[in-house]
């Protein structure tokens, strides 16, 4: 079947039934997309740390999003998040994906976060990355928020920037943030008003 709009693909929240689905589509797209940009010993070292269950405290509020395909509503092609609160995760193997500080945020002063944005490969470029933005958007908006804040890597900051979202940083924006394995990659902090005018 062929989709000729974005609007044909169904949008809902993920549930830990689409755990075994989100696993393959975060190592396709980080695998396909990163390449170019980091190192494949980086590749590993960012998928490692999106370790299974690392988006169970978004899936568990409902903040959490998937796109499938009208004719197969098991086959999950994009999927993206936004947290209404700052979560600390180990990179320790072993250790449980979230462990601790979930400080509640003050959605009058503070930023929600978008997370977890995965498109597949073969489904680029087709508008999903950027419904996935404006659902969190929405869904952070309609719980007061009035910022959000991301940390891009460096391949999806047009993506951002297209959705209206600015660096925080002067020129380039980048920071380099540790990986797992002790490389540091290059990420770059954006942000976007949010607020209805
Ligand atoms: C970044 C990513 C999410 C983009 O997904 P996508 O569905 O292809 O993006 P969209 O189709 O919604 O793009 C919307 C707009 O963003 C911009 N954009 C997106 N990807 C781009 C790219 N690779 N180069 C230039 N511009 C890009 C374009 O303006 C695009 O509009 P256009 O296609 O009409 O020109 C996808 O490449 C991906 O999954 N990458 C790997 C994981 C990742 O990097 N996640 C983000 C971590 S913060």
């Amino acid at each position: 079947m062929a989709f000729t709009s974005v609007e044909d693909y169904i949008l809902r929240p993920a549930t830990f039934d689409d755990a075994s689905e989100l696993k393959p589509l975060r190592t396709a797209s980080v695998t396909h997309f990163c390449a170019g940009h980091y190192s494949t010993s980086a590749i590993s070292a960012i998928l490692a740390s999106a370790r299974d269950g690392r988006y169970d405290d978004l899936i568990s509020k409902g903040t959490y999003f998937v796109l499938t395909t009208p004719d197969s509503p098991a086959r999950i092609v994009a999927s993206a998040g936004w947290t209404p609160h700052r979560t600390v995760y180990s990179d320790k193997p072993g250790e449980s994906a979230t462990i601790a500080v979930h400080e509640p945020f003050d959605p009058s002063t503070d930023a929600a976060w978008i997370r977890g944005m995965y498109v597949h490969p073969d489904y680029a470029r087709r508008g999903l990355a950027a419904r996935l933005v404006k659902e969190c958007e929405t869904d952070a908006r309609r719980a007061g928020f009035v910022r959000v804040h991301l940390s891009a890597t460096t391949n999806a900051v047009q993506l951002y920037e297209s959705c209206g979202y600015v660096k925080m940083k002067e020129g380039d924006g980048v920071e380099m943030v540790g990986l797992p394995n002790g490389e540091m990659m290059a990420s770059v902090m954006m942000k976007k008003n949010i607020e209805e005018r």
